[in-house]
């Protein structure tokens, strides 16, 4: 199987983390989302001792939070001691809730409003990654009203391509994050970062794209950004305590995916750092890195029932399901490869070729395009694999669909960590 968490039982169907997905469907309903919440723990801590043995000390994950949100997320974050990104007054509020200690957040984010400012100081928050100047005027301002001196990152913008999906690539100097390097931008901010008295600034952040397989784009990310530093404190002095690499490693959603190594990926990125920090005499800066989706995508499943299966003659064949673009739009978005299952029959051999379609009135609405599965039934369950990261964080109620929940797989039980959201929470806004 594409995960080592996912297999076939003697009932012939699929199991999830071990437990029989065909049960779990019956117990909470369809759709569903499963979360295998010993994987996510092993994965923060694959990178939890990558970072600890390639880099210096005070060097640390932070999980971009964006990927899977919700309180329980968080609380698993804490437990295992690495940091967070949180992007909105939405994602601080919530971890907030859940308890987690708001000096290990850093608020990133391109449009920060004077409200969500005001809110990551009023409530400690670590650091913030800092993306424009406005924002920059803006932090200082309600710092200084505060009478705080807000720790901060600079998020530039490095200037390369890493050859992933457009929508998700974010180096190259058109980019609408950070500030660029190449016009010299950057350069000028950090000159006027350190006449400031409301923020002091700790280094510099780059996030080059997400789904990204191999470790070269981040050695290129490292060669422009140590270029930078260098530039840096030879023109106004200033040396970096942190440099932050973004997040972006690529995980495994379909056979033809390579398996990715993180630890050895990670240590190559040590290698061309500890290269480029010699070559320029800079003092190794502590390496910041924000994995969101290589955390917690393997570690997630979506159940379907299905409620049809459409031959038209000589042309397709549709199996529709009871969720789609709302619980999951990135087929739609970013026309995403999946893997598709139909566990109820998971040890039969995959005998029929068929779009997997939502339920939503658009045509775009697609799971996945023609998939090689077991031929369905109406009521059999369809698993859709990996869907840990940016589902339930990017799930809508379009056509008025609620969102589905969340369970959680621990060691020993199942236990729903988001529920099922109702007709009566659909019209709750409603006034
Ligand atoms: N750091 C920053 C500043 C980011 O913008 C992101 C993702 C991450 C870290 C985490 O990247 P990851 O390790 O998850 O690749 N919705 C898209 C992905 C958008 C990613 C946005 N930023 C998708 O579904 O593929």
């Amino acid at each position: 199987m594409i995960s080592d968490n996912v297999s076939i039982n003697a009932a012939g169907h699929l199991t999830f983390a071990g437990r029989d997905t065909v049960a779990l469907a019956q117990k909470y309903g369809t759709p569903l989302y499963l979360m295998d919440e010993e994987m996510i723990r092993a994965r923060i801590r694959v990178y939890k001792q990558a970072m600890a043995d390639f880099f210096p000390a005070g060097s640390t994950p932070e999980y971009a939070s964006k990927a899977f949100c919700c309180k329980r997320i968080y609380e698993i974050v804490a437990e295992e001691g690495i940091h967070v990104d949180a992007v909105s007054l939405g994602e601080l509020f919530t971890a907030q809730k859940a308890g987690f200690p708001m000096e290990k957040c850093f608020f990133h984010g391109s449009n920060k409003t004077d409200g969500e400012i005001a809110y990551a100081l009023e409530h400690g928050v670590g650091r913030f990654v800092v993306d424009n100047e406005d924002e920059l005027d803006a932090l200082n301002r309600l710092a200084l009203e505060k009478g705080v001196c807000q720790p901060i990152l600079l998020r530039v913008t490095p200037g390369i391509d890493p050859h992933t999906h457009k929508k998700i690539s974010t180096g190259s100097v058109e980019s609408k994050f950070g500030i660029a390097i190449q016009t010299g931008q950057a350069l000028a901010t950090v000159r006027k970062i350190l006449t400031l008295k409301g923020v002091a600034l700790q280094g510099f952040h780059c996030h080059i794209g997400s789904q990204i397989f191999v470790s070269s784009p981040f050695g290129t990310a490292a060669e422009l950004m140590l270029a930078f530093l260098d530039e840096v404190r030879a023109e106004i002095g200033y040396t970096a305590e942190y440099l932050n690499l973004g997040g972006g490693f690529g995980v495994r959603y379909v056979e033809s995916d390579p398996v990715i190594d993180y630890r050895e990926r990670i240590r190559e990125v040590s290698v061309a750092l500890t290269d480029l920090c010699r070559q320029y005499r800079y003092p190794m800066p502590k390496i910041l890195m924000e994995p969101g989706r290589s955390l917690v995508a393997d570690a997630g499943m979506t159940l379907y029932t299905v409620g049809g299966v459409k031959e038209i003659i000589g042309h397709q064949n549709y199996v529709s399901i009871d969720g789609g673009m709302t619980d999951n739009p990135r087929y739609t978005l970013y026309e995403a490869d999946y893997t598709v299952l139909n566990a109820s029959r998971a040890d039969q051999t995959p005998d029929f070729t068929a779009t997997v379609a939502g339920r939503c009135c658009e045509s775009g609405d697609l799971i996945q395009e023609n998939v090689r599965l077991k031929k369905p039934q109406r009521g059999d369950i369809l698993a859709v694999l990996t869907t840990g990261a940016y589902n339930y964080s990017m799930a809508s109620n379009y056509n008025r669909v609620g969102r589905p929940p969340v369970v959680m797989l621990d060691a020993e039980k199942d236990y729903v960590a988001v529920r099922r959201e109702t007709v009566e929470d659909l019209v709750q806004y409603d006034v």
